[in-house]
């Protein structure tokens, strides 16, 4: 890897069914073909991700045991003393298609106990991350909630995937409002997803009032993948979907050799 590589981070937000999933994926992929290392972070409690990524685990949780109670003062839970991010990443990141590794949030079902392990070792790998090892790709829950409460700190790029509906336009125009103040305009990717139409495109960008980075259309190909598990990239390599994510990634580029 050159030494003046910028390492790409990006997080893909929006509602829920709008394709983050399906997008984050297949993006991780793509930037992975590149030859350099991707991890794929997945803090969605539903994960979505590896089916898009062509995994062959859909639950792989990070164990809650890998946190012990913190220092007095300090945080409540803490990663055990011999792991940091790079060995979390060694020790549970899955090794899916074209190399890119996926790390999954924990468990946040059961307690509340629990539920606080999987935070706490969750941000902490999170804000750890050596920034010149990985390009990041995040896929975040939908709506607003983890957005606003910080859980996509390591990026430095927002991916707002939107689809052509009412109820998709309306999270996406909050989700504009909170996630707008944090990284601007120029950081800010809008995607418009599941395009049957240019008039499609044009009414989410003029409703948001931002330029469509990457409209993806409508690929059959790619649901019809979906409802037998396999990725859009194995059932539809040169599908539509593929193509415009292909785009997608050389915009998303471009943001960083400008820096
Ligand atoms: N461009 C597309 N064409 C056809 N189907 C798509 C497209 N993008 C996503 N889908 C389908 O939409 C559904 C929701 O996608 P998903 O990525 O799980 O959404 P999210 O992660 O935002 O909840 C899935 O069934 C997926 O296969
Ligand atoms: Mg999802």
């Amino acid at each position: 890897m050159a030494d003046s590589t910028v390492m790409i981070r990006v997080a893909f937000v929006g509602k829920g069914g709008a394709g983050k999933s399906t997008i984050a994926g297949t993006f991780a992929r793509l930037l992975a073909r590149g030859g350099e290392p991707v991890l794929a972070l997945d803090s969605d409690p539903m994960p979505g991700m590896p089916y898009s990524l062509g995994v062959a685990v859909d639950d792989c949780p990070i164990p809650d045991d890998v946190v012990v109670p913190g220092p007095e003062g300090g945080p409540r839970w803490v990663l055990r003393p011999e792991l940091d991010a790079a060995a979390m990443i060694e020790r549970y990141a899955a090794t899916c298609p074209d190399g890119v590794r996926y790390l999954q949030f924990g468990n946040l079902w059961g307690h509340v106990v629990r539920l606080q392990q999987a935070q706490h070792a969750w941000s902490q790998v999170v804000s750890e991350l050596d920034r010149d090892r990985w390009h990041v790709v995040g896929d975040l829950p939908g709506g607003t909630r983890q957005a606003m409460f910080g859980w996509a700190k390591y990026a430095d790029t927002v991916c707002l995937v939107v689809e052509p509906t009412v109820k998709s336009l309306h999270t996406a125009k909050r989700l504009f409002g909170v996630t707008g103040a944090r990284w601007g305009p120029s950081r800010l990717v809008l995607v418009v997803n599941k395009a049957r139409s240019d008039s499609d495109v044009d009414r989410v960008c003029e409703r948001l009032e931002l330029p469509a980075a990457a409209a993806v259309a409508y690929d059959e190909a790619a649901s019809r993948g979906d409802r037998r598990g396999a990725a859009p990239l194995d059932e539809a390599p040169d599908g539509p979907l593929a193509r415009s994510v292909e785009g997608l990634v050389a915009h998303v580029q471009s943001l960083y050799s400008s820096i």
